[in-house]
């Protein structure tokens, strides 16, 4: 073995050094930032993607440089330094060694046993598998919050560390005033400058190949389109919540998450199919002071327009016509998953008397809440 003493790191350990020093302080104030943002906005679930893609890049740079570790010699401790650095030096380094490792690993697990079960496309467009062996985990959710709490552990013990090996590498440079901080640092020489320029190329590659695959391969969502539906009442009736079931009623529906826009949402109650436990109710609603079913056999919602600001949620403004009544109309409908059929469901609340519902018979909240609370669900298929 050549026995020369090694008095600074090569360009490929320095590069590496810096890269990875760059993308690690980068991942840990984008995940800060990402867990202090609501759970279902939309820059939360965009930057998780964006820190999944550098956390994998981050692992991949790791094995590279453990490789580099491995089979080179690093610049040993200042001889005149006490054993004690000599020693913490070490560790510390080993300790970041690992840490380069799990803080990934961790993050991989924790998105391997999400029950969200978002699949990783790298640059949004090389599929990442998840850890096969963690998808076969029954209890996700717990699973998922253990796994969120080692990651959170592993990348505040980086934080910790980092914070010693920064406080120490100064130490050496302004009071021990030894190469230790000089020998990872680029210097001027030719050889160095092409690395550093090559460096900066690759990414600057990276970067654009990834900008134009994620215009050009990204899987848009399909349409989901409207299938089996059912909408309900809910009104208090003296004091007692009444549930009134249409059985005739039909969506139609096309949401796109990607172009929620573009996305259109229409929906007709047949007013004759409503039923009720309460035999009263049923046989009321009819009547020319409640639905007036002979004159208005339907009820009718029409969107005028549709957002999407979080994932498999849509905010729906319409026009809701009850009784030949127009009135705009604004709910959240969300997209749920039950036992493997995906479902939109929602809820309202309407003014009763807005729509001259009762008017004459119970023109007072005092039997029949003003307030009654619409309810529907409707199948997707994509
Ligand atoms: C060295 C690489 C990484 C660093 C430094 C890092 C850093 C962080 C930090 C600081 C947080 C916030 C933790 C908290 O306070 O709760 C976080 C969250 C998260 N990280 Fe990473 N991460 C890395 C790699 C990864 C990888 C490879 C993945 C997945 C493939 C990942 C997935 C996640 C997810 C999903 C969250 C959100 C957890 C939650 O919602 O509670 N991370 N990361
Ligand atoms: C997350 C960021 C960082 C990580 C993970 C990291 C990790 C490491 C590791 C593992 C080594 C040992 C290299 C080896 O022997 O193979 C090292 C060396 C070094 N790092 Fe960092 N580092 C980071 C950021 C920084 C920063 C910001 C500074 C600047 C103040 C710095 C200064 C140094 C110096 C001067 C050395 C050489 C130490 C010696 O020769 O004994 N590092 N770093």
């Amino acid at each position: 073995m050549n026995k020369t003493p090694v008095t600074r790191y090569n360009n490929i350990a320095i590069s590496l050094h810096w890269l990875m020093a760059f993308l690690i302080v980068g991942m840990l104030v984008v995940g800060k930032v990402m867990v202090s943002l609501d759970d279902n906005s939309t820059l939360r679930f965009t930057l998780t993607q964006w820190h999944k893609t550098f956390g994998v890049l981050i692992l991949l740079l790791s094995v590279c440089r453990l490789l580099w570790r491995v089979t080179h010699r690093a610049p040993s401790h200042p001889d005149n330094a006490p054993a004690w650095e000599h020693f913490a030096a070490n560790a510390s380094h080993i300790l970041l060694y690992a840490l380069l490792f799990i803080a990934p690993i961790t993050g991989w697990m924790l998105v391997s046993v999400s029950p969200l079960n978002i699949d990783t496309y790298l640059f949004n467009v090389i599929p990442w598998p998840h850890l096969p062996w963690l998808t076969e985990i029954v209890d996700k959710t717990s699973a998922e919050a253990r796994f969120a709490q080692f990651h959170e552990i592993a990348t505040g013990a980086l934080i910790a560390l980092l914070l010693l090996h920064v406080a120490a590498a100064l130490k050496h440079h302004l009071i021990n005033k030894d190469t230790v901080l000089t020998r990872m640092m680029p210097t001027r020489d030719a050889r160095t400058g092409q690395t550093m320029l090559g460096m900066a190329f690759s990414i600057a590659l990276g970067c654009i190949v990834a900008v134009i695959g994620y215009a050009t391969l990204k899987p848009s969502a399909p349409d989901m389109q409207a299938g089996n539906s059912a909408v309900r009442a809910i009104a208090t009736v003296m004091g007692e919540a009444t549930t009134i079931s249409f059985s005739d009623s039909s969506v139609t529906a096309s949401l796109n998450p990607d172009s929620a826009q573009s996305s259109q949402l229409s929906a007709i109650v047949n007013t004759s199919s409503a039923t009720s436990d309460n035999m009263q109710v049923q046989g009321s609603l009819p009547d020319a002071d409640w639905f007036n079913v002979a004159a208005h056999p339907q009820a009718t919602f029409e969107a005028t327009q549709i957002d999407s600001n979080a994932e498999n949620v849509f905010n729906i403004a319409g026009i809701l016509t009850i009784k030949g009544i127009d009135h705009p109309q604004e709910f959240e409908l969300k997209i749920i998953d039950e036992n493997g059929q995906k479902m939109a469901t929602g809820e309202f609340i309407v003014d009763r008397a807005a729509y001259q519902l009762g008017l004459d018979s119970q023109p007072t909240g005092d039997y029949v809440d003003i307030n009654v609370t619409i309810a529907f669900e409707f199948t997707i298929t994509q």
